[in-house]
C-alpha cells in the first residue's frame, strides 16, 4: 500500500531517495475526498514515469470565512486506496501547522487573470491557492505537477505563477473528467441531495450549448445570455456567474475571435459546482 507521511522532512527523504535512484518526480496536489478526477492525473503522472507523489491538504488559505473549509470532506483512508490503484508512490497529508508555521506572512498573488470568473467571488482565493501550491512545490520539488481543466481559472492561474517567477516545474494539465451524464466530478458533488444530482448535468448541457451556438452567434453578450438563461432555468439553481472570457488572459472579450472559455459558477441548494468548456476558433 502506498506510504502515507505527515511531515516535510520525510516527505523531502523520500523524494531525495528516489531522485537519487535517477527517478523524475511527479505531483498530484489535492485536497483529499479523492475522486475519479483526481485518479486520472495520477494515473497521468504514473504514465510519465518516475516517483509519484499525491499531496492531500485541505489548505485554509483558500477558503473564505463563510465557505466550506470545515465540512470539507475528509477521506484519508480511501484517498490513500484511491492514490495506491492509480499508481502512486508516496502520499503527503501535512497538518496545518506544518504547512503554516506561526507568523507566515508571505504570499504569492497572480494580479490580472484574478479578475474576472471566481476572483471577485472569492476574494483571497487563488492568493490561497498560489501560495500553497508553491510552497508545495518547494517541498516536493516536482519536475512536473498535474492540475485538471476542470478548475480552468486555477490551472492558468498557477501555470502563470511558474512562468512569472521561474519555478522549474512542468505544469501539466489534464482535460476534465465526467460523469457519464456529463456532470463534472468534483469532491462537492457528495453534497448534492437526490433531486440536485438529478438537475446537476444541466450545467453541463447549458455549456455544451453555448459552444454549439458560438460556431454562428459570434457576439459575446448573446451567447452570454443564452447560456444565462438556461442555467437559471435549471430547478433550484442560482447562478454565481456565467462568462464567457479569453482563454488565455480571462479578461472580458466583446466577440469571439480567439479562444475563449465558457466558465460557470451555480449554486444548487449551498453547493457551489464549477465548470467551463474551452471553445476553440
Ligand atoms: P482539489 O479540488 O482536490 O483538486 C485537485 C486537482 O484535481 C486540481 O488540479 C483539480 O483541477 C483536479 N480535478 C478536480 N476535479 C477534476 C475532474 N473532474 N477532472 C479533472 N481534474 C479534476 O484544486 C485543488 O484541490 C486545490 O486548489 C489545490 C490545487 C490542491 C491547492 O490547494
Amino acid at each position: 500500500m502506498t506510504p502515507v507521511v505527515t511531515t516535510i522532512a520525510e516527505v523531502r527523504a523520500a523524494v531525495a531517495a528516489a531522485r537519487r535512484r535517477g527517478d523524475a518526480i511527479g505531483f498530484v496536489p489535492t485536497m483529499g475526498a479523492l475522486h475519479e478526477g483526481h485518479a486520472a492525473l495520477v494515473r497521468a503522472a504514473r504514465a510519465a514515469g518516475g516517483f509519484v507523489v499525491v499531496s492531500v491538504f485541505v489548505n485554509p488559505t483558500q477558503f473564505g470565512p463563510s465557505e466550506d473549509f470545515a465540512k470539507y470532506p475528509r477521506t484519508l483512508d480511501a484517498d490513500r486506496t484511491l492514490c495506491h490503484e492509480a499508481g502512486a508512490n508516496l502520499v503527503f497529508a501535512p497538518n496545518a501547522a506544518d504547512m503554516y508555521p506561526a507568523r507566515s506572512v508571505t504570499f504569492v498573488e497572480v494580479t490580472e487573470l484574478d479578475r474576472e470568473l471566481c476572483g471577485p467571488r472569492r476574494p483571497g482565493h487563488f492568493r490561497g491557492v498560489c501560495t500553497v501550491v508553491l510552497k508545495l512545490f518547494n517541498v516536493v520539488l516536482p519536475d512536473r505537477a498535474y492540475f485538471g481543466a476542470k478548475d480552468y481559472q486555477q490551472a492558468r492561474v498557477v501555470t502563470q505563477m511558474v512562468r512569472d517567477l521561474n519555478v522549474p516545474v512542468e505544469v501539466v494539465v489534464e482535460p476534465t473528467v465526467r460523469e457519464a451524464d456529463g456532470l463534472a466530478m468534483s469532491s462537492r458533488n457528495r453534497y448534492l441531495s437526490a433531486a440536485e444530482r438529478v438537475a446537476a448535468p444541466s450545467i453541463h448541457r447549458a455549456l455544451l450549448g453555448v459552444r454549439a451556438r458560438a460556431a454562428g452567434e459570434r457576439d459575446v453578450a448573446a451567447l452570454e445570455a443564452g447560456l444565462r438563461a438556461e442555467l437559471e432555468a435549471i430547478p433550484g439553481a442560482r447562478l454565481d456567474y456565467a462568462q464567457v472570457v479569453d482563454a488565455e488572459t480571462l479578461q472580458p472579450v466583446a466577440r469571439v475571435e480567439r479562444p475563449v472559455v465558457a466558465a460557470v459558477a451555480v449554486f444548487l441548494g449551498t453547493t457551489r459546482l464549477i465548470d467551463n468548456v474551452v471553445i476553440d476558433t
